[in-house]
């Protein structure tokens, strides 16, 4: 497969009726969405994955303690190694971000050799991966009550080093090509706070009770938009993204998950190929030109 430098999702349409889309391959920066419950959370992220699961050139990887969200992907052929189900193994929550932050690293650590300052082409070589995080301050909570239940020694608690992984890969991954997507029903300031927020570029809120959650993650909301929120419909929202305006959208809704499942399964056969011709295109290169070294 060729490199693509654009991979663009439809996230839904505006209040002109104009659909609003982000390309995930050119805008380098990680997501946060926040919604109570029936704020349509669900809806609107089966329709980002299921667009980003069916490219080739994404890599879906994550953490999800509902057990439901990231099911396809573990499903999938070739299967996504790096998702956690559930909240049963902190061990696997760790594995799965020091995974990010590994392949973060090493990706940086390439970046003098081909002088470049960031990854803007993607294969399924060296894929855009793709986060998710899913109910994330239940994920710190789980890994709280756990290291609390268990008397974990300070260096050994869960809690604080998944917090810190995540608040490195938020800090110095997107220009490697990851992009983080972290869920909560309301945004905190130990989610957002501080410098943290800078790092959340793509910004969503569904319906949420409390105004202090707006401004939390649009500070420059006006009283007017806070009050607006408290009376969303599912599926309605503010949409900020780099570069533009604050928007009000209309996310797409994706429908039952029998329909979200079967986008992922279905997009598998395209999926394998891809990696699979990638590879073999690899091989030939690696056995043409030996001085180019492991092809990985
Ligand atoms: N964009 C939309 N347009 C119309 N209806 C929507 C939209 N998004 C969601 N809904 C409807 O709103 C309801 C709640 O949606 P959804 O399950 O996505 O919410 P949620 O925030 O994930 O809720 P939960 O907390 O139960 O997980 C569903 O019946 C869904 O069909
Ligand atoms: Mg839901």
């Amino acid at each position: 497969m060729d490199q693509t430098d654009t991979i663009p999702i439809a996230i839904g349409w505006n209040e002109l009726a104009q659909p609003v889309m982000v390309d995930i391959a050119k805008d380098a920066a990680h997501w946060l969405i926040q919604g109570k419950t029936r704020s349509g959370k669900s809806q609107c992220t089966y329709n980002l994955l299921a667009q980003a699961g069916s490219n080739p050139a994404v890599r879906v990887v994550g953490v999800d303690p509902t057990s439901v969200l990231l099911a396809p992907f573990v499903h999938r052929r070739p299967a996504e190694p790096n998702i956690e189900l559930g909240l049963n193994d902190f061990d696997k929550v760790l594995r799965v971000l020091q995974f990010v932050k590994a392949e973060s690293d090493r990706r940086i650590e390439c970046f003098w050799d081909r002088r470049i300052d960031k990854i803007s082409l993607f294969s399924p070589a060296l894929p855009l991966i793709l986060l998710v995080l899913e109910e994330f301050p239940g994920i710190i909570e789980g890994a709280q009550d756990f290291d609390a239940t268990n008397g974990l020694k300070p260096a050994d608690r869960y809690a604080p080093r998944i917090t810190s992984l995540v608040r490195q890969i938020a800090a110095q991954s997107a220009k490697a090509g990851i992009r983080m997507l972290l869920l909560a029903q309301r945004a905190e300031a130990s989610i957002v706070g501080g410098n943290a927020r800078s790092n959340f570029a793509v910004k969503m809120t569904l319906r949420v009770d409390e105004p202090e959650s707006v401004k939390m993650l649009h500070p420059n909301a006006t009283p007017e938009e806070c009050a607006l929120v408290e009376g969303f419909v599912p599926g309605q929202g503010f949409f900020d993204q780099p570069g533009l305006r604050r928007q009000m959208i209309r996310t797409v809704r994706v429908g039952e998950y029998s329909t979200y499942a079967s986008y992922v399964e279905n997009a598998d056969l395209a999926y394998e190929a891809a990696l699979n011709i990638d590879r073999a295109q690899r091989m030939t290169i690696a056995s043409e030109y030996p001085h180019l070294g492991d092809i990985g």
